[in-house]
């Protein structure tokens, strides 16, 4: 059977359109979603996308059961009104963003390094050596993008990093116990300060319990020259965990 050509022309264009609409599919699911938190995957204030290696997802089933109930005690939410197969859309284009070559950050990550070992080492972890007074960053250039680790360092009480809130505790000897706080019953509550020690304080002994809640333990680095500051994210964009 010979179809008449308009006729062959209008069913490739219905192809063409039916594939062009599922791949972007992914896409419009994305930004309606995600991209408000996200961005384009790597210019958001949440979790950098634009990696081929995803902490949270190693593999595929975890990354659509992420997507499907969120990240327990973080801000990653689980998806409201998206059916399984707009799931797997939306995973099929996270995968396809974390092939897509990673963002060029302005800085000197040689210089950005030793400025790390000056300002920041002393709280945090990178590679095995450093702090423990704030999260280890070892593998913070694949977890967060360039726009949030800017964030982070020049407006640290923006976004506290869950499990990092700092406390004072009095106590009735006339003590005071600065430090993050671990873990608190109605019994006791664990402290670790500065030195990497882990005090237990039973309430008992408490004389007051000063929470820090919306603020940081960590200082703003608002006054560091904007040179220095994109040494330190090109710094940190190259820890990944290797
Ligand atoms: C309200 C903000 C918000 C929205 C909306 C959101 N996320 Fe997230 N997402 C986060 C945050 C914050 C994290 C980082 C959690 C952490 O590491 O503690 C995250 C983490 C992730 C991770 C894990 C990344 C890693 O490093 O392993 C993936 C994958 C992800 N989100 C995909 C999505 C997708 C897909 C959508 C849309 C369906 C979405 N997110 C919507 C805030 C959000
Ligand atoms: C006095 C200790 C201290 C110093 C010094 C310090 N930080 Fe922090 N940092 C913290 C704490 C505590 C947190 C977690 C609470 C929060 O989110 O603010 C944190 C959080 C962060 C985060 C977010 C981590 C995540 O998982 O999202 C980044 C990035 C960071 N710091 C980078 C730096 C850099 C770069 C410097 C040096 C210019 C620095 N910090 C200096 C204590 C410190």
């Amino acid at each position: 059977m010979r179809l008449p050509a308009t006729f062959r022309r209008l069913i490739l264009l219905t192809i063409a359109c039916a594939s062009v609409t599922f791949a972007q599919q992914g896409e419009r699911l994305y930004k309606f979603h995600c991209a408000f938190c996200h961005g384009k995957g790597d210019d958001g204030m949440a979790a950098n996308l634009v990696s081929p290696k995803l902490p949270h997802a190693p593999s595929d089933a975890a990354l659509i059961n992420i997507i499907k109930n969120g990240i327990p005690g973080s801000d990653m939410p689980a998806s409201l009104g998206m059916t399984d197969a707009e799931i797997r859309q939306v995973a099929t284009y996270v995968r396809a963003l974390g092939r897509s070559a990673p963002q060029k950050v302005p800085g000197d990550a040689t210089k950005g390094q030793a400025a790390f070992d000056k300002s920041c080492r002393s709280c945090h972890m990178a590679k095995g050596n450093g702090g423990v007074m704030g999260p280890d960053l070892s593998d913070i250039g694949l977890r967060r993008s360039p726009t949030n680790l800017k964030n982070s360092i020049v407006e640290p009480d923006a976004n506290i990093v869950a499990g990092w809130s700092g406390v004072t505790v009095k106590t009735k000897d006339g003590k005071s116990v600065r430090g993050i706080k671990l873990n608190e019953d109605m019994l006791t509550i664990h402290v670790r300060t500065a030195d990497g020690k882990i005090q237990s304080i039973a309430k008992s002994q408490t004389a007051s319990i000063e929470r820090a809640g919306a603020k940081s333990t960590m200082p703003s680095f608002k006054q560091l020259p904007a040179a220095d500051l994109d040494n330190v994210i090109a710094y940190l964009f190259t820890l990944r965990g290797e």
